[in-house]
């Protein structure tokens, strides 16, 4: 390999190698140097191999989360990339975050481990970083992580688990745990048959195998060059997303010769293409959060793109992929239609080609050398743009005077879409615990044409902003077949979930001047999602008047959300203190582009 165009470099090798970085920790830089290569000699590794470039590999198996349970094979099979490719291949932990075992939700946790993913990645003599993740909050937190190091970074996803069977019929989580438990609660099927299917519905190791958080943010990450195309969709347990690792770790060399860093290679083209596949896909409302995040970690895109252009993309961008929830099919499906091979030479006339990639190709260059031959199957899974699923706009930025920064509805999946276009009185719940008491109270006034409004569940005000925006219909109303209902919140939805919900509002209510967060029952809200608007029926005056009493009495207050930021130990203090807004991806002020240097 040493003598392949690429790798004939020894200067740009030697200059390059990760021992030999920030040499000045001990004083010395040559005693640094020596003392770097005693310790690291101790695990056995010759001159020859620290010679080479280091490709670092962040590890993030753990037993809590099954959706990495292939890591140790993706780890040998990348290792085999590196080594054939003339680097020598070192992997490191960093923490792991599951959906299910991070409390009180792994959004909370996300922002740690980008710091994780950031501070190991610099601190460590690597010349090129390989990041294996794949659960909801561990790409996005990676990115971010990856982006602020600005070192060669390479994702390397676990992919999507299997469907499984449950009657002849498929299942996969978690669209249809929620589904099939609903069914549970209706006494349409019994404890023994719900108990079956809970052992299929995530009958192997990967991530959730719907349009979840997980597959879109694996989508989003093909879309901005990070990663092979097929490495959004091979399915975990497959020999192809091994092949996948191995042309990861070959990669991984290259980009640490050239120096490809996602700083340089990631641009606002790479991000508004990012913005196409979201819609086109019909993504989860979660990666607007997490791609705002991403975004505002880039020093140079920073400040281009905000959700007004992610809204502007949708308007021109038709929803192609026919999977859950918007759809019926499995993440399986999309990979064996051509997956984002297939989408990319679709959505071909919409992408701006001259987006850079991992490997140094644009994506236009990318697309020219693999070309996709059609077939049936790939037509009923990934529509053309001619016959789309739903013609535009899946997911939509609302604004107004209760959200002035901006707010997400993902109108692809209203179940009844005249509520897109909706007058209503609000029915207001200040925070989560006051849903649980009264939602279901049989003497709650509330009609099909209310609209529900949930406070306190944004970032500083349930830290971790939970996702509880799917707000359930209240029970009088279930049981006279009201299927959906115009809800709006500050918080999040799962990616798998479906309504007519309004989400993220920002700023949110916990902040003394939020007029979110003034909203009382009665209120006329309007809602029109085609002209993009969400606004409070009351005068500027009134609405300015109930901002300035209730800031003066939450300024006031010892026991708001707000006031009690200061007095916090521990990470979730610095979480409530630092944490931005929904709008601008819930990072850490700090840790942003346009934070402090
Ligand atoms: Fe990990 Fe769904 S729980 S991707
Ligand atoms: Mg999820």
């Amino acid at each position: 390999p040493m003598e392949n165009a690429d790798y004939n470099l020894q200067e740009p090798i030697i200059a390059t190698t990760g021992l030999r970085r920030g040499l000045t920790s001990y004083g010395d830089a040559h005693f640094s140097l020596f003392l770097r290569k005693v310790f690291i000699k101790a695990l056995g590794y010759s001159e020859d191999a620290l010679s080479r470039p280091i490709i670092g590999i962040i590890n993030t198996g753990s037993g809590f989360n099954p959706c990495h349970g292939n890591v140790p094979q993706l780890i040998e099979a990348a290792k085999r990339g590196i080594h054939l490719h003339g680097g020598i291949a070192i992997d490191f932990p960093t923490i792991s975050l599951h959906e299910s075992f991070s409390h009180p939700t792994s959004m909370f946790l996300r922002n740690l481990m980008s710091m994780d993913t950031e501070e190991m990645i610099r601190a460590q003599p690597v010349d090129a970083c390989i990041m294996i993740g794949g659960c909801d909050k561990t790409v996005p937190a990676q990115i971010m992580g990856g982006i602020s190091a600005n070192k060669p970074v390479l994702p390397l996803l676990t992919g999507p688990m299997m469907p499984g069977s449950h009657r002849g019929k498929r299942l996969g989580a978690c669209t249809d745990c929620r589904n099939n438990w609903a069914s549970y609660r209706a006494g349409q099927i019994d404890m023994e048959e719900i108990g079956a299917i809970n052992e299929e519905l995530a009958p192997t190791i990967g991530t959730c195998g719907v349009m979840g958080t997980a597959s879109t943010m694996a989508c989003i990450t093909a879309a901005l060059g990070l990663i092979p195309l097929q490495g959004a969709s091979a399915p975990a347990v497959s020999a192809g997303r091994l092949r996948i690792a191995e042309q990861t770790g070959a990669n991984a060399v290259a980009a640490a010769i050239n120096q490809r860093t996602p700083q340089n290679i990631l641009s606002v083209d790479s991000f508004y293409n990012a913005a196409v596949v979201l819609q086109a896909i019909g993504g989860s409302t979660n990666a607007m959060v997490h791609l705002m995040a991403i975004i505002n970690r880039h020093p140079a895109v920073s400040g281009s793109i905000d959700l007004a252009m992610l809204d502007e993309v949708g308007r021109k961008t038709p929803l192609l992929v026919d999977l859950k929830p918007s759809g019926d099919n499995y993440m399986t499906d999309f990979h064996n239609a051509g997956g984002m091979l297939c989408l990319l030479h679709r959505l071909r006339p919409l992408l701006r080609e001259s987006a850079m990639t991992i490997t140094g190709e644009t994506l236009g260059e990318v697309l020219d050398k693999n070309p996709f031959r059609d077939f049936a199957f790939s037509r009923s899974i990934i529509r053309t743009l001619s016959t789309p699923l739903h013609p535009s706009s899946s997911l939509v930025v609302v604004r107004g005077n209760i959200a002035p920064n901006g707010a997400v509805c993902k109108a692809s999946a209203s179940k009844d879409k005249r509520l897109l276009n909706h007058r209503g009185p609000a029915v207001v719940f200040e925070n989560s615990q006051d849903l649980a008491l009264r939602l279901d109270d049989p003497d709650l006034a509330v009609t099909s044409d209310s609209v529900l409004v949930l406070k306190g569940i944004g970032p500083i005000g349930n830290p971790g902003m939970p996702e509880a925006g799917l707000i359930p219909i209240p029970r009088k109303l279930a049981a006279q077949g009201v299927t959906d209902m115009l809800r709006i919140s500050d918080g999040r939805m799962s990616g798998t979930a479906g309504g007519t919900i309004i989400l993220h509002v920002s700023p949110e209510s916990a902040i003394p001047d939020s007029p979110f967060g003034v909203i009382e029952t009665g209120d006329i809200i309007v809602c029109d999602v085609e002209n993009r608007l969400l606004r409070l029926d009351i005068g500027d005056e009134d609405l300015q008047r109930r901002i300035a009493e209730r800031r003066q009495k939450l300024e006031t207050g010892t026991d708001s959300a707000w006031n009690a930021r200061s007095a916090r130990r521990g990470y979730r203090g610095l979480y409530e203190r630092e944490v931005n807004q929904a709008h601008d991806g819930a990072d850490f002020s700090f840790l942003t582009a346009r934070g402090p240097a």
